[in-house]
């Protein structure tokens, strides 16, 4: 689904983020890519969902090279690609309704198709009797739940995750993970969660990447990277901390 060959990522004031980045994410999966602060996360998520072009390497996302897309071909993909983030992102002049039909208003889609679609989307996420609140009126979990159903209304096939859960406490963490996966089971979503906490990875991935410095450093099926006797350095020290 998501493939990157030897990517690398250098700012304008040459910072080289991610330095030749090769994964693979596989359709249909939960994808975990975890490390500290500054590894780059966020920056492989951008280039994902074509917000940030590579200096060098190959990126390809459900068929388009990235690397080598037109404008045009970028944006087409971008809805196919959901995204959340940590921080919501939610329009607080907007009610629970109005954020989550906002892509649908952007795609052209028509009033009452969208008022069905976006019912639809806050039953899926148990936000049903919220339509017409606003965000500050809502719990953290809340609110990442209007950012899954804004992320999943063009009914994308890859859902981009970026620390989505850490502003959570422990309990709604949970339940925002138990949607995810379920979400996953059930729409055949293929997911890439970023985040800098073991637990998450271990509550619903089943394939981790460990960043350190820009460098994937490890990568495999939860079990084997974290339950492994050696390891890389970067990731015994996500163990040891236990975070
Ligand atoms: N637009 C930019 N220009 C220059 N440097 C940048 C830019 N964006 C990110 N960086 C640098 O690239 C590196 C990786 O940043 P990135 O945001 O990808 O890290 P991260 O792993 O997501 O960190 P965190 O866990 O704190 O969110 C950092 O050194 C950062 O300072
Ligand atoms: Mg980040």
């Amino acid at each position: 689904m998501i493939a990157l060959d030897q990517v690398s990522k250098r700012f304008p004031d040459g910072t080289l983020a991610l330095d030749e980045i090769t994964l693979e994410v596989p359709r249909g999966s939960v994808f975990g890519i975890i490390g500290r602060s500054g590894a780059g996360k966020s920056t492989l998520l951008r280039l994902i969902n074509g917000l940030e072009r590579p200096s060098a390497g190959r990126v390809q996302v459900d068929g388009t090279a990235l690397e080598t897309a037109r404008e045009l071909e970028v944006r087409a993909l971008r809805r196919r690609v959901g995204m959340i983030f940590q921080s919501f992102g939610l329009l607080a002049n907007r009610t629970v309704a109005g954020n989550v039909a906002l892509p649908l208003e952007l795609a052209g889609m028509s009033r009452p198709e969208r008022a069905a679609r976006v019912a639809a989307l806050l039953d899926r996420v148990g936000l049903g009797d919220k339509a017409d609140s606003y965000p500050a009126r809502l719990s953290g979990g809340q609110r990442q739940r209007v950012g899954i159903a804004r992320a999943l209304a063009t009914r994308p096939d890859i859902l981009l995750c970026d620390e989505a859960t850490s502003a959570l406490d422990p309990e709604t963490t949970r339940a925002v993970l138990d949607l995810l996966g379920a979400l996953n089971r059930e729409l055949g979503l293929t997911i890439v969660l970023i985040t800098h906490e073991m637990s998450v990875v271990r509550a619903v991935c089943d394939r981790v990447a460990v960043l350190d410095r820009g460098r994937v450093v490890e990568s495999g099926p939860v079990d084997t990277v974290f339950g492994g006797e050696a390891g890389h350095a970067a990731t015994l020290a996500l163990v040891g901390t236990g975070a």
